[in-house]
């Protein structure tokens, strides 16, 4: 015998209350922010009683997102916050986040912001970043098609290292972002952004010029613009190691958008 319309009604009830019961429970346990809500709660606020309620607001396709574990930018930017989470957080001007589309088929990953970026709040501005933006338009693509991001979201004081402790605090923030961004393929500029992204602790020099693959994502590590800037004969091999991503990216359907005129 077919459902009746009460039928299907209870059952929809019962099914709006599991979900929103599941949702109050991840919520409470802190796994994303329930929309409409930019930060994350813990197990002991105070408001967790009220959340089973403030599931029940029309959820935006955006916001949907963050519901579904894929924490948009902005939701992982909020989270980060005005982030104290390192030392580095005494000496910073700005948390330097990242910039680009969301999702971006190519996404750099450098190591920590610099003097320049460090007032200003972006990646890669300075010299450094000029000779990036060069490499990425010699790439057929824009500064704007990509997204820039670094390990370390704040400077460590004269440029130093970035150290294993403000690389612990700051790497679920990156991972939070590879995960959003969602590239097919990920450029890390220089050992210590090769070093983190993979997991390993290599030379840039054995680890350049071929992929590697980070969940699931192609990994091209090459030189850091720095680096070259100081050592402009490693230009040949880093455009070598480019050269290998764009022929990646077109072997997955992803052609340059702005492929330089012959
Ligand atoms: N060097 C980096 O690794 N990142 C920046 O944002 C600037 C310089």
């Amino acid at each position: 015998m077919g459902s009746t319309p009460a039928d299907d009604r209870d059952e929809l009830f019962a099914l709006t209350r599991a979900f929103r019961h599941s949702l109050a429970y991840h919520r409470r346990a802190g796994a994303w922010a329930a929309p409409g809500t930019p930060s994350f709660r813990s197990v002991t606020d105070p408001d967790s009683a009220a959340v089973a309620d403030s599931v029940s607001v029309t959820v935006s396709p955006v916001d949907a997102v963050s519901v579904l574990g894929l924490r948009s930018l902005s939701a992982i930017r909020a989270e980060l916050g005005d982030c104290q989470r390192c030392k580095l957080c005494s000496t910073r001007k700005h948390i330097v986040f990242g910039v680009g589309p969301e999702p971006a088929p190519l996404m750099f990953v450098g190591e920590a912001p610099g003097a320049d970026e460090d007032r200003l709040g972006d990646p890669f501005v300075g010299k450094a970043g000029e000779l990036l933006d060069k490499m990425i338009v010699a790439m057929g693509w824009g500064r704007a098609d990509v997204y820039i991001a670094n390990v370390l979201k704040c400077r460590p004081p004269g440029n130093r290292n970035p150290e294993p402790d403000e690389i612990a605090a700051c790497r679920p923030f990156l991972d939070a972002q590879i995960q959003a961004v969602r590239p097919r393929i990920m450029v890390t500029l220089g050992r210590p952004a090769a070093n983190v992204v993979l997991g390993v602790d290599a030379p840039i020099s054995s680890l350049r010029g071929r992929f590697h693959e980070f969940r699931g994502v192609r990994v091209m590590p090459t030189f850091h613009p720095a680096y070259l800037l100081r050592e402009p004969d490693r230009k040949r091999d880093t455009w070598s190691d480019l050269k290998q991503v764009i022929a990646e990216l077109e072997r997955l359907g992803v052609p340059s958008p702005r492929p330089p005129k012959a």
